[in-house]
């Protein structure tokens, strides 16, 4: 061999093995739309997006099937509800994984199995309590059916913290430290798998946004920076703040190592006139800064883990229209529905220039004055007529303006009594946690919907 081909040779052997564990962001892709591409096409804008992983909320058969052959690793999720039966039962995890995994693996690059999803925040104690002997079960089933490539974890709110702030004062909740935690670090660490956790500066800076410096949860700012003072570390943003407290919490209860992953973190890009900071702007420069930082080589890491590489999923491929709870929830796509993108964005993180300008912010500050909740459009007329006698079978004589004779009844139109009905509903559920969503079916204006003698009930900020 000459030289040159003996040289060739080398680099090709590194190129292949040397596909070296890379931070590069992947992506959430969840499906709680009615107007979703089709999983082939979604596998081709995961790709178009330049994401090597993504994480399902299931083991959707036709999502595995359409990444069956393509280099995108994959990772799954055992559905909440069947935790608890696998944590009892061997036989049921051996199931699972027969009948959701060895159907694909390993032409479907599945890779990471998720036991649930922020089982954690639940109140269920039982659940809580099954969380880990699942974990261990599912484990085993792997090993037995002859799995290797798939590590098993569970992804994890910021709520199992009791302590996040400063970072080093990072410490889980006593109900779950002891009882689950300590066990499920045993076994990420046996198993030499991750911590995944789901990780929103956006949530953090949304409950105190006038204390909380808006270009810090950015990764933009200049002149904001936070000294922990037990450990003399300074974080240049909010992100890299709540890593650090996960680190410190597993460090507290002896698990110093356990390599973290971000299951999910993102900024949405629209919402409703009650929440601040949630648009295009914002949400493009959180995840356009995120990629940078997380794509970069070499590895950036956090203050309390300078170097490392942080894997993660951005949340989420698509905007929702079918998340429940406020209209932020509906709105962290990259992508609209209809497969273009909302702002300019490359998971690779090679992308510099993004070409044209993004939107001013125009909710930055928090909105003043009266809201009502009204049909959003689009909205389904059969569903429509469930939501509105679901609103006016709630709250004190919530519809009785659009009965016949009241002051809403004519024009006789589902569409304004259901809008009459939302607004009436939403101005007595607000200050209870009642959302103005109805499955999708309703949104929030500021134009004021009455007429004649027919007034709106609203909301007022
Ligand atoms: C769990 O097992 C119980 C008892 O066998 C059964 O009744 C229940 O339907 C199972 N739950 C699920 C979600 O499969
Ligand atoms: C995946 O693709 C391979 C060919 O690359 C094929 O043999 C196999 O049947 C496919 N699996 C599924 C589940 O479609
Ligand atoms: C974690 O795993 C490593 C081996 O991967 C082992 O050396 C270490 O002792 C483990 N740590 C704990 C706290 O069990
Ligand atoms: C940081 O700089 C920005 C822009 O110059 C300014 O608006 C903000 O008040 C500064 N914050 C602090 C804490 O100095
Ligand atoms: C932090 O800085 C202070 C003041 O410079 C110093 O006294 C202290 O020992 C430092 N702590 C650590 C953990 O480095
Ligand atoms: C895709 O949907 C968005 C949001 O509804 C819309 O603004 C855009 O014009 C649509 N693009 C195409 C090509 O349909
Ligand atoms: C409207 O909702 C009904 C009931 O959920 C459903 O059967 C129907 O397919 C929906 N229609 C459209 C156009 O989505
Ligand atoms: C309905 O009226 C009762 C009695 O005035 C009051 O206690 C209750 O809070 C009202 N419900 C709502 C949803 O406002």
């Amino acid at each position: 061999m000459s030289l040159l081909t003996r040289l060739l040779a080398l680099s090709l052997l590194i190129s292949v093995s040397g596909a070296k564990f890379s931070g590069r962001p992947g992506v959430n892709y969840g499906q709680l739309g009615n107007n979703l591409p089709s999983p082939s096409d979604s596998v081709n804008l995961i790709k178009s997006l330049n994401a090597k992983r993504v994480k399902l909320y299931d083991a959707n058969p036709k999502i595995l099937t359409a990444l069956n052959s393509t280099d995108i690793t994959v990772s799954v999720m055992v559905p909440n509800e069947l935790l608890v039966n696998i944590s009892k039962s061997e036989t049921l995890s051996d199931d699972w994984i027969r009948s959701n995994i060895l159907p694909f693996y390993p032409t479907t690059k599945i890779r990471y199995l998720l036991v649930g999803n922020e089982i954690l925040s639940s109140t269920d104690s039982e659940l809580k309590a099954s969380l880990v002997p699942a974990m261990r079960k599912i484990q085993r089933s792997l090993k037995s059916l002859g799995v290797k490539k798939v590590k098993v974890g569970t992804s994890l709110a910021v709520d199992v913290l009791k302590t996040s702030f400063p970072p080093s004062s990072g410490e889980f909740k006593e109900d779950i430290s002891g009882l689950v935690m300590k066990p499920m670090l045993q076994f990420l660490n046996r198993t030499k798998s991750f911590l995944f956790v789901d990780v929103y500066p956006y949530f953090a800076w949304v409950q105190d946004p006038t204390h909380m410096d808006l270009d810090y949860a950015l990764f933009e700012s200049t002149n904001v920076t936070v000294t922990d003072p037990v450990t003399n570390l300074t974080y240049h943003n909010l992100f890299d703040q709540m890593i650090d407290a996960f680190v410190f919490a597993m460090k507290r209860i002896g698990y110093p190592d356990v390599r973290i992953w971000v299951a999910e973190t993102g900024w949405p890009n629209n919402g409703d006139y009650d929440q601040i900071g949630a648009n295009i702007f914002n949400a493009a420069t959180y995840n356009r800064n995120v990629v940078k930082k997380l794509a970069a080589e070499p590895p950036v890491g956090t203050p309390a883990r300078p170097g490392k590489v942080l894997p993660s999923f951005v949340f989420a491929l698509y905007n929702e229209n079918q998340k429940t709870g406020p209209g932020t929830e509906r709105h962290f796509g990259l992508l609209h529905p209809n497969g273009t993108q909302v702002y300019g964005i490359d998971l690779s993180g090679k992308t510099t220039e993004y070409g044209g300008e993004l939107p001013a912010p125009e909710n930055n500050e928090v909105y003043k004055g009266k809201i009502w909740c009204v049909v959003a459009k689009g909205a389904n007329w059969t569903q429509l007529g469930e939501a509105l006698s679901y609103a006016c079978s709630q709250g004190n004589n919530t519809c009785d303006p659009i009965q016949p004779g009241g002051s809403c009844h004519k024009p006789d139109l589902a569409v304004l009594h259901a809008s009459y009905a939302f607004s009436s509903y939403w101005a007595q559920f607000r200050k209870s946690g009642g959302t103005c969503s109805f499955n999708g079916l309703a949104t929030q204006t500021i134009k004021d919907p009455s007429y004649g003698r027919c007034e709106f009930p609203s909301v007022t900020l």
